[in-house]
């Protein structure tokens, strides 16, 4: 596996408030089936899930809604989630249990060691939904997309790929196009304003999403990796 430096840290709080009994049981008992462990060495997506017709991504999952639903709709994809902050984790293990999800795959962790650890032209698609908007000028170092992202994006999707992106504050998005512009490996597919003002069809809205807190309404951008 390549030697990477450690990226800046792109996430707030690992933990908040106490983990309900319920979910923390989870903890002990599903996570440590579901989990994947980046760090001891490269990850085959056809171990983890044998026969898998596609492998998707969603990079800060936050409480799980969004990649819960997505795997309920498609249980012959594995679905790998990647989170740091605990509390998430434990609502998105509250989703796959009650759903019965066997097509989950999670790291309580930073997604930039999972996509370290995953092969070239692994991927079919990647979920970053709202993101961390690292709204302050001193702070725009910590935000998730920056070139080494879009690299290891780049090398992680196969051709046909594609990866959704989604904010609500206008400077992220602004961000986010003139990163991917300048990727040779990327084409951001919208051909009219409503692809990237309304949510594509198989959108599951997430917590974030509702809480509105930008300065724009959502925005969605989808880019194809060529
Ligand atoms: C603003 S929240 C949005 C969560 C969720 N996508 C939603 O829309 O409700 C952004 C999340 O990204 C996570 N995050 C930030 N940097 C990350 C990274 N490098 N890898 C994985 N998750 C990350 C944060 O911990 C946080 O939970």
């Amino acid at each position: 596996m390549p030697e990477t430096p450690i990226p800046i840290r792109s996430f707030g709080r690992t933990r908040s408030r106490t983990i309900k009994p319920m979910q923390a049981a989870l903890i002990d008992t599903l996570l440590p089936r579901i989990a994947l462990d980046p760090l001891s060495g490269p990850l085959d997506p056809d171990r983890l899930m044998p026969g898998a017709a596609e492998v998707w991504l969603e990079i800060g999952f936050g409480g799980g809604e969004h990649m819960a639903a997505q795997a309920a709709q498609r249980d012959e994809v594995l679905v790998l989630g990647a989170e740091p902050f605990w509390n998430g984790a434990a609502s998105a293990l509250r989703h796959i249990d009650e759903a019965g999800l066997a097509n989950v795959r999670l790291y309580v962790g930073d997604a930039r060691a999972l996509l370290t650890a995953l092969p070239d032209a692994a991927l079919e698609r990647v979920f970053i939904l709202f993101p961390d908007p690292w709204p302050k000028l001193r702070h725009h170092k910590r935000r998730l997309i920056q070139p080494e992202t879009v690299e290891a994006l780049a090398r992680t999707l196969g051709p046909g790929g594609r990866l959704r992106f989604a904010s609500d504050w206008s400077d992220y998005i602004d961000w986010t196009l003139e990163r991917f512009a300048r990727s040779p490996h990327f084409r951001w597919t919208a051909e009219r304003a409503d692809d990237w003002r309304r949510p594509p069809a198989d959108h599951v809205s997430t917590r974030y999403e509702e809480k509105r807190l930008g300065d724009i309404d959502p925005v969605w951008l989808e880019f194809e990796r060529i």
